[in-house]
C-alpha cells in the first residue's frame, strides 16, 4: 500500500497578521497577533511550483494530505488523520434553477461527520508538532465534535464548551470521544469568554476559530481540492454558510496562491457568504460597506453551525467576499427548512440547515438576480443532516393484523 504520509518538503517562510501584515516566526506556538488578530501563514508559492506538478498531485491518494507542499505541518509523525477523504461534488439537477450547472459538495463524509476535521485534523496536527498537551474550544457542535476526536487521537486533553441548546448528538459524540464537555447557558461568544479566561488559570491553549493559526489551513485543502476535482478550473460562484468564516477564508486563500502560481488562470469565483435572517452580522457590515462587523444582538436560527454574533475573522470575511466581487446574503428559517426538504424530496439528498441556507440562497439570488441562471455554481454541505433531529416517521404495521395493502399505492 502507498505511503499516505511520505517525507515531503515544506514551505512556510513566516506567519503574518491579517490586518496590519507584520511577520511572526514559522515553527512557534502563536495566538492572535499583536494587535489581536487571526495569523496567515505564509509560504514560498515558487518553491512548491518548483517541487511539485499537478500530475505529481493526481498520483497520489485523493486525501486531504494529497496538498501536503501547501500545508504548514513539517514532519509526517506529526500527522493526525482519521482518514480525511476527498468529497464529493454531487450535481442537482432537479434542484438547477436555470441552465447553469449547480453542485453540492458534500463535506458530510469527512470523519466525524463535518468539514470541521479538515480545519481540526490540520489544527492538532500543528499543536503535536509544536508540543501542545491540553486545548479548549468554543463550539456550536460540529468543530468540538472534530476536536474531540483528532485531540484524543493525538492522546491530548480537550476541554469544550457549547450552548445549552446545542444538538444533543453533537454534545453527545464529543463526549463519547473522548472529550471533557459542558452546555453554557449563553452563545458562543460566551463560552469563548470561558476559554480565553482559562488561558491563564488552566493553561489549555485556546483553539477559538481563528485564534490559531492552522484551522484556516485545513479549511484552505476546500478550495484546492475543488480546484483539483474541477480540472484545475472554479466554479463561477460558491455560495458558503457562513458563521466564523474560517472556510470561506480560507478557499479564498487558496485560490490566491493557486493563482499566484500560475495553477489558476482567469476569474476567480464569486464568494457568497450566506447567513440566517436572525443571525447576520456579516450582511448588515457587508451592506453598510464597513470593515467589520459589531456583535448580533439575539441571534438566532435553526441553523445553528452559523450562529456566530461575532467573529474575529470578521475583515477577512468581508475582504474575501468584496475581493471576490460576491456579496453577502441572509435567510429566513423557514425557506432554510423548505430548502432542505426540497433538496431531500427532490434529489434525495439530506442536507444539514447550514448546507440547506446555501441552497436557499441560491435560490432567492437567482430571484434577485444577482447571480445568473447561466452561472456555474457550488453550494457547500458542510455537515450530515444525519447529524439534527429529524421529523417523526411514525407508521407501523401490526404483523398479529391482516395487513392492508390498499395502503401501497
Ligand atoms: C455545518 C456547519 N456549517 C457551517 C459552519 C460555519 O463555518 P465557518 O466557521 O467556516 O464559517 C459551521 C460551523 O460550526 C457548521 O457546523
Amino acid at each position: 500500500m502507498q505511503d499516505p504520509f511520505p517525507e515531503s518538503p515544506t514551505f512556510v517562510t513566516h506567519l503574518e497578521c491579517g490586518m496590519q501584515h507584520d511577520h511572526y516566526e514559522a515553527d512557534q506556538l502563536h495566538g492572535l497577533s499583536k494587535a489581536g488578530k487571526p495569523l496567515l501563514v505564509k509560504y514560498d508559492l515558487d518553491g512548491i511550483k518548483q517541487s511539485v506538478s499537478k500530475e505529481d498531485l493526481a498520483a497520489r491518494p485523493a486525501t486531504l494530505w494529497r496538498y501536503r507542499e501547501f500545508l504548514p505541518v513539517r514532519k509526517s509523525e506529526n500527522i493526525v488523520s482519521l482518514g480525511e477523504i476527498h468529497t464529493p461534488l454531487i450535481p442537482v439537477p432537479r434542484l438547477q434553477g436555470g441552465k447553469g450547472t449547480v453542485w453540492i459538495k458534500d463535506e458530510g463524509r469527512l470523519p466525524t461527520g463535518s468539514f470541521k476535521a479538515r480545519g481540526l485534523c490540520m489544527a492538532v496536527s500543528m499543536a503535536k508538532e509544536l508540543g501542545v498537551t491540553k486545548v479548549a474550544m468554543p463550539t456550536n457542535g460540529n468543530a468540538g465534535a472534530a476536536l474531540a476526536a483528532y485531540g484524543t487521537r493525538a492522546g491530548m486533553k480537550s476541554y469544550i464548551f457549547c450552548p445549552a441548546d446545542t444538538p444533543e448528538i453533537n454534545v453527545r459524540e464529543i463526549a463519547a470521544q473522548g472529550a471533557n464537555v459542558w452546555r453554557v447557558n449563553g452563545l458562543i461568544n460566551d463560552c469563548g469568554k470561558i476559554v480565553g479566561e482559562g488561558k491563564d488559570k488552566v493553561g489549555w491553549f485556546d483553539f477559538s476559530t481563528l485564534k490559531e493559526p492552522y484551522r484556516i489551513e485545513g479549511k484552505k485543502t476546500m478550495g484546492l481540492e475543488l480546484a483539483d476535482q474541477m480540472g484545475w478550473e472554479v466554479p463561477d460562484v460558491i455560495f458558503y454558510p457562513t458563521g466564523g468564516g474560517t472556510g470561506l477564508i480560507g478557499m479564498w486563500k487558496a485560490f490566491n496562491e493557486l493563482k499566484e502560481m500560475g495553477w489558476l488562470t482567469g476569474k476567480l469565483p464569486q464568494m457568497v457568504a450566506v447567513q440566517a435572517s436572525g443571525c447576520a452580522p456579516m450582511v448588515k457590515a457587508y451592506e453598510a460597506g464597513e470593515e467589520h462587523a459589531p456583535l448580533w444582538e439575539n441571534a438566532h436560527t435553526i441553523a445553528s453551525g452559523i450562529r456566530v454574533p461575532v467573529a474575529v475573522g470578521d475583515f477577512l470575511i468581508l475582504r474575501a467576499v468584496r475581493e471576490s466581487n460576491g456579496f453577502a446574503t441572509a435567510v429566513d428559517d423557514d425557506k432554510i427548512s423548505a430548502a432542505l426538504d426540497e433538496c431531500s424530496q427532490k434529489e434525495g439528498f439530506l442536507m444539514c440547515p447550514e448546507g440547506a441556507a446555501t441552497y436557499a440562497a441560491y435560490k432567492q439570488e437567482l430571484e434577485s438576480g444577482r447571480v445568473s441562471p447561466d452561472e456555474s455554481a457550488v453550494l457547500f454541505n458542510c455537515a450530515t443532516g444525519l447529524k439534527y433531529p429529524l421529523p417523526p416517521a411514525d407508521q407501523s404495521i401490526d404483523i398479529n393484523e391482516p395487513v392492508d395493502y390498499s395502503m401501497f399505492d
